[in-house]
């Protein structure tokens, strides 16, 4: 079975390509490169030992999109990654954002439509759930308005999926994750965050490099046990594979409804200083650190009740805090030796 993967080469995305191809699914990757390098494809062979096909265009090219389905009239389903991320980037370009997620969301559920293609899997994000008032935050936990562009392109995404579903013969699910860490235990492939990073793993990690000079924690006096804001951080290929049980339970037809929605997490939340000394621990270093102010739009705490996915899908995260943290710093070093 041919799967489209859109965003194939980036983070997430080249993960799940990997987890598909061992599955033995067959793999169409349609990807700008905004924020990856076609070096991934190479990797992704080394692992699997199976290239696949790539397709270099923008998906809000309509006029390209459409031609692609024409060419590729043997696919079974598409799981959709390609999209912008970056929260503070999103506040001062809003129609940038719009335009990329939006517009590319509506050019593959046009195709889908008109090639008679069923099954779709959204790659999703817990900001929908903004700070939650109960936590664990389960998926019937009401939506509150999204805290960026962003965000919101997510939360939109999700409402024209639903729409679509209920008036095509589309069949969707769209995964929640909450954040994502850590890197393919062979360390070809992993995160890589273009100029300096947003995220913590990759900042915690460079710091430990030398590529950064300190990591600056953001807020020190959240009501949480230390002080430092709460996260639930889940591996990478955890997270990966939950998109070949969702994929298959579309295919084999095992959704309960045509719209599924499903959290990806491991059900814990862990603080800032909690993630520092795990670094600190599986490294053996010391990580030079400051509590600095808060940085404006974080959360306080968040983790996922997971029950939902592990019942439905029958899936669970595996690996634990020591063994994200570890799989991330042994990509960075892998990432020194070949710059
Ligand atoms: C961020 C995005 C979220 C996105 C997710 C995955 C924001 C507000 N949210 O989530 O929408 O889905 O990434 O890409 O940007 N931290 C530091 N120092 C740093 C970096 C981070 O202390 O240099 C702290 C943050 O305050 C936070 C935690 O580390 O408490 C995790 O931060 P990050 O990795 O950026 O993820 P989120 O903020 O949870």
């Amino acid at each position: 079975m041919k799967i489209l993967v859109t965003g194939g080469t980036g983070y997430i995305g080249s993960h799940t390509v990997v987890e598909l191809q061992q599955e033995g699914f067959e793999v169409v990757i349609i990807d700008n490169l905004s924020n990856s390098k076609f070096e991934v494809v190479q990797a992704i062979k080394k692992i699997t030992g199976i290239s696949p096909d790539v397709e270099i265009f923008d998906l809000t090219d309509e006029k390209k999109v459409a031609d692609f389905f024409r060419r590729h009239s043997d696919l079974t389903g598409i799981i959709h990654f390609a999209a912008f991320k970056k929260v503070g980037e999103s506040v001062k370009e809003p129609l940038k954002y719009y335009r990329n997620n939006i517009v590319a969301l509506l050019n593959l559920l046009y195709a889908m439509k008109k090639h008679s293609l069923a099954f779709f899997v959204f790659s999703s994000s817990c900001t929908v759930y903004g700070q939650p008032d109960q936590l664990p935050v389960s998926e019937d936990t009401p939506l509150k308005s999204a805290s960026s562009p962003y965000g919101n392109t997510k939360k939109m995404s999700e409402e024209i999926i639903e729409d679509t579903v209920m008036s095509s013969g589309i069949k969707a699910i769209s995964l929640r994750y909450f954040n994502p860490i850590g890197a393919h235990e062979s360390a070809l492939i992993g995160e890589m965050p273009l100029g300096v990073p947003d995220n913590l793993i990759p900042y915690v990690t460079q710091t430990a490099i030398g590529k950064r000079d300190h990591l600056r924690v953001f807020g020190g006096d959240y009501p949480t046990p230390d002080g430092t804001p709460i996260r639930d951080y889940i591996h990478i290929t955890d997270l990966a594979k939950a998109h070949i049980v969702a994929l298959q339970r579309l295919i084999r037809g095992r959704n309960k409804r045509d719209y599924e929605i499903f959290n990806l997490g491991t059900g814990r939340g862990y603080s800032v200083l909690e993630v520092i000394k795990s670094f600190e621990k599986v490294s053996g270093m010391k990580l030079p650190f400051e509590i600095v102010d808060r940085r404006q739009g974080d959360m306080e705490q968040v983790w996922a009740d997971t029950s939902l996915a592990n019942r439905e899908l029958g899936w669970k995260a595996l690996k634990d805090l020591d063994e994200m943290i570890l799989s991330a710093w042994e990509w960075e070093k892998a990432l020194g030796k070949n710059s």
